[in-house]
């Protein structure tokens, strides 16, 4: 009997002083498990005489059942301070305010691409791509540059080591977007409407030139497509592009190996107090070359130009960035400054479309 007695005030002390679930757990399986404390009592029981047992069997009972419900309120007791304090570890001060951070920005030169993507999209073009190491076939002679043109000289090439194989083995650093246009050419069957931004490279460097610069080239190859499609397209992409509505556009007679007529287009402009605004004035700039696929670039590409012509066109994508931005300097484009890229850099959410504006 004392037995019983000793037993509950000994499990009562340790309930009472567990301070974790884990040794609360501990202190059940001593008193209720297979081999605890509890479970022995009861299998006595069998060797007793029906008196005893009945009157022994009450108490162990009764005993169980009070341990079992101690057991039961410091669970909860126990589980509910854990959760309180995981709470208050994990606990966050929402008013604390934000510490500023180094943000990144989108450079103007992919901000810039991505709002020509986005004009040329609606028009429905879709943007290809080459290889930025081009032969000599691509980037010249499929382009009607005869060998030893004066033009070819004028592009300031980077030649690398010949290729060891290949049909043309002659490689360079591509001068300009236009190869694209062969590629394209000579692996789709028009119609064609294609824009192509990317790098190009010319041994150059001063205020307007740099070594590595971006073109937007452009190429529309259809049965009927004539030098008005050009216009149009390229006035209300400028219009679009500047934001200007009325903006006085003129096309110059102007030579390219690989189209004819050629044309370079300006637009209006006002320099008058030392600014350039865009738009409306006495003054012109020249903002892109253009003109009709040339019929010898078409035959090269295995396109008869009896059937197909089409228009191109190519413009420097950071002098458009520098004119609608307001950046003074190309070689800062390439510098690298981070404090250049957070004044002229655009915002990461902000995405050039045409619904919100670019
Ligand atoms: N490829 C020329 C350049 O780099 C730009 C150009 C002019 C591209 C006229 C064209 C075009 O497609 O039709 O100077």
């Amino acid at each position: 009997m004392s037995q019983v007695i000793q037993l509950k005030s000994e499990l009562e002390q340790r309930i009472n002083a567990a301070n974790d679930l884990d040794s609360l757990e501990k202190i059940r399986v001593d008193a209720l498990g297979k081999k605890g404390a509890i479970t022995a009592l009861m299998q006595n029981l069998g060797a007793m005489q029906p008196e005893e047992r009945k009157a022994f069997g009450a108490q162990v009972n009764e005993l169980k059942d009070n341990v079992t419900r101690l057991l039961e309120d410091r669970f909860k007791t126990l589980k509910a301070g854990a959760i309180t304090a995981r709470l208050k570890a994990e606990q966050q001060d929402m008013t604390l305010p934000v510490t500023p951070q180094a943000k990144g920005k989108i450079h103007p030169i992919s901000q810039t691409v991505d709002e020509m993507i986005a004009i040329f999209a609606d028009m429905g073009f879709t943007v290809a791509e080459g290889p930025d190491i081009e032969d000599d076939f691509h980037n010249f002679t499929a382009l009607n540059f005869p060998e030893a043109h004066p033009a070819r000289a004028m592009h300031d090439t980077f030649y690398l080591p010949d290729a060891t194989e290949g049909k043309d083995k002659k490689r360079l650093l591509r001068t300009h977007t236009s190869p694209v246009q062969i590629r394209t050419m000579m692996s789709q069957k028009p119609p064609i409407r294609i824009i192509i931004p990317g790098r190009t490279y010319r041994s150059d460097y001063d205020m307007t030139h740099t070594p590595m610069f971006h073109q937007l080239e452009g190429l529309v190859i259809d049965k009927s497509t004539h030098m008005g499609h050009l216009k149009g397209c390229l006035i209300d992409f400028c219009k679009t592009f500047f934001g200007v509505n009325e903006l006085p556009t003129r096309f110059r007679p102007s030579f390219f190996p690989f189209t004819e007529p050629s044309a370079e287009m300006d637009i209006g402009c006002d320099r008058s107090g030392g600014g350039l605004k865009i738009g409306a004035g006495k003054d012109w700039l020249e903002i892109l070359g253009c003109g009709m696929v040339h019929p010898n670039v078409l035959k090269n590409c295995g396109i008869d130009p009896d059937v197909y012509q089409g228009f191109a066109f190519g413009m420097g994508i950071e002098r458009v960035a520098m004119l609608k931005y307001g950046i003074p300097d190309l070689r800062t484009f390439f510098e690298g400054d981070t404090r250049w890229l957070d004044h002229y850099g655009f915002d990461a959410l902000e995405r050039p479309n045409l619904a919100t504006g670019l």
